[in-house]
């Protein structure tokens, strides 16, 4: 469901948890992520359960994650571009 059309080269290389992955160029964050099998972006700042993007158009802000260096980035609406680091926001009671 979320895989790249096969004639499209994976050229840009994106960091996701410390983990580097090959993507194709010009598709979301979000999508580039479901596409490498990562379906949980978050948790719930509230209970605690698992998000995933839901609407991949800016609405619902479940697909919120820190991209270099920045949190709270909705992964929807941000290209994937080279080098780019991504990490998931700390869980309700995680500390830096
Ligand atoms: S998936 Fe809904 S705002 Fe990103």
């Amino acid at each position: 469901m979320f895989q790249p059309p096969p004639d499209v080269a994976k050229t840009v290389q994106i960091t996701f948890e410390g983990q580097t992955y090959q993507v194709a160029p010009r598709q979301t964050v979000a999508a580039a992520l479901m596409g490498e099998g990562y379906l949980t972006l978050r948790n719930s700042v509230v209970s605690g359960e698992t998000r995933a993007a839901f609407c991949m158009m800016g609405i619902c802000f479940d697909c919120l994650l820190e991209i270099d260096g920045r949190p709270n980035q909705q992964s929807c609406m941000i290209q994937v571009r080279e080098g780019m680091n991504i990490q998931r926001p700390l869980k309700k009671g995680e500390r830096t």
